[in-house]
């Protein structure tokens, strides 16, 4: 092998990243943040039964390891961490929407945490199996 091939499979113009950003948005604050609570059951965080490290508050840094099980998404993201997010964000029975379902990792996450689930995906074959997906979690 060539100097040049060696050099193209082992060195790499970039390091691995190691984060991912969450975006969070939320509809204007009717009232102060409690009475929005109040109103909307929405807006504010229930930090008492965190996925990921459960014996601390819910912080803005949340390690999470990846899936193994793609579910033949190439971005299938860890049902953990969705879990993890809804429980925090959203009380039991509230509805979670998905806009971009991909292989339905939000609606497995949905399911156990006895949320309702709506999702959305553009690629019909993946939305058919990310509903049989759902429907066998527990
Ligand atoms: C980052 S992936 C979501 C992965 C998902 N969270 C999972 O765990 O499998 C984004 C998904 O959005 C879908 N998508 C892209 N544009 C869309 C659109 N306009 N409407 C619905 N789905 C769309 C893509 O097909 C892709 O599966």
């Amino acid at each position: 092998m060539t100097c040049k091939k060696w050099l193209a499979i082992t060195i790499s113009p970039q390091l691995k990243p190691q984060c991912e950003m969450i975006v969070m948005a939320q509809a204007p604050r009717d009232g102060t943040f409690v009475d929005n609570w109040d109103r909307w059951e929405t807006g504010l965080i229930d930090p008492r039964s965190p996925v990921i490290e459960p014996e601390s508050f819910p912080g803005t840094i949340i390690p999470v390891k990846k899936p193994r099980e793609r579910h033949g998404h190439m971005t299938t993201k860890p049902v953990d961490l969705l879990r993890h997010l809804i429980r925090l964000f959203s009380p039991k029975g509230a509805i979670v929407f998905d806009p971009f379902a991909g292989s339905g990792s939000s609606g497995v996450a949905a399911r156990m945490e006895e949320r309702g689930f709506v999702g959305t995906e553009i690629d019909a074959n993946m939305a058919q199996s990310a509903e049989r997906r759902i429907e066998i979690a527990i």
